[in-house]
């Protein structure tokens, strides 16, 4: 036998050496929820492990964030009021203008804060943006999604994420950027943003479940991916400077092939529901959490994701830190 690829097996050094993967603590994204109203640390039940903020708590799990070698957060907001028109997004005293400007003041630029822009958490009817009888009228949203975007900058957001699926939506934020002042702020798109089962946590988290029908006809079919590529490439000509798939373990294949297709770096969000059924299987003592956490993570990485946003951050920081990941 001439070929024994046992011989670059033999002891973890070796191993090491012809690791084809590689994976940094500066590539990953912590999301965080923050809810109006004051000294609130209230755990989600969906998703063991995971907790809502008042702002006036964020440097509690900031602290945690940068002791794990975290930098990087993703905001989302739980107002107190929604309307139709979702008006607490783009408020200047929104959540997630107040929760950014706590973060701001206390940690200036030792933390990159990056907002998800989107209306469903903010709307009475739960859907991603303003309606026009049953359906999301998206040319009209497109304000509101700029403004929105526009706010949270002027509150000091490093960088905006839009997560609604309208067509149009980065030439919108770019241009409201723009037209304020705000040139410089990057946004990362969620270019690719399947209608998935897999947000079902993150709806209870932030109460953001539409009251009537689904997401079908904004959010992509979990069937295309030459759609998903023609996403890809409408963002990347609007000025989108990072490209999204979400969710990430069912749609692997999507990240490889966008990995093909573009020059931007690429993202992946490992969702709520991902995140649930590791953490729940591994309660239930059916798999090792830690191990399905470590090997879920550098699939994403393999498969062509230079940036990962997981409710996993910390530890798979500290997994990368082992040496256990990448
Ligand atoms: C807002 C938004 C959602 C998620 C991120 N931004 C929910 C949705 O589209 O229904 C899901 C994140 C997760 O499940 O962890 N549109």
């Amino acid at each position: 036998m001439i070929n024994r690829p046992r011989r670059l097996r033999e002891n973890p050094l070796i191993r090491g050496m012809v690791r084809e993967t590689r994976a940094s603590k500066d590539s990953l994204i912590y999301p965080i929820f923050f809810e109006e109203g004051k000294d609130i640390k209230a755990p989600i039940s969906a998703m063991d492990g995971q907790f809502r903020y008042s702002p006036d708590r964020a440097k509690e799990i900031i602290d945690q964030c940068l002791a794990h070698g975290v930098s990087k957060v993703l905001l989302f907001g739980i107002p107190k009021e929604k309307d139709e028109m979702g008006s607490q997004a783009y408020a200047e005293n929104g959540i997630v203008q107040q929760a950014v400007r706590a973060i701001k003041e206390e940690y200036k630029e030792q933390i990159y804060v990056i907002t998800d822009v989107c209306m469903c958490e903010y709307t009475s009817h739960g859907h991603c943006g303003i309606l026009c009888g049953h359906d999301v009228d998206n040319d009209q949203t497109l304000e509101y999604l700029s403004a929105t975007a526009v706010s949270h900058a002027a509150a000091g957001a490093d960088m905006v994420a839009p997560s609604d699926m309208m067509d149009g939506r980065i030439a919108a934020l770019r241009a409201g950027l723009d037209e304020n002042g705000f040139k410089n702020t990057p946004i990362m798109s969620y270019a690719i943003k399947y209608a998935s089962k897999f947000y079902g946590p993150f709806r209870e988290a932030a109460g953001s479940a539409p009251s009537f029908g689904d997401r079908k006809t904004y959010q992509m079919d979990p069937h295309n991916v030459r759609e998903a590529m023609k996403e890809a490439a409408l963002d990347e000509a609007e000025g989108a400077d990072i490209l999204m798939v979400k969710p990430a373990l069912s749609y692997l294949d999507i990240i490889k092939e966008l990995s093909y297709n573009t020059n931007l770096p690429i993202a992946t969000y490992s969702v709520s529901g991902e995140y649930a059924m590791i953490k729940n299987a591994g309660k239930a003592g059916l798999v090792d959490e830690y191990g399905i956490m470590c090997e879920t993570a550098t699939s994403m990485y393999r498969a062509g994701s230079d940036i990962i946003m997981t409710y996993y951050a910390m530890e798979i920081a500290d997994a990368i830190q082992r040496g256990d990941i990448g």
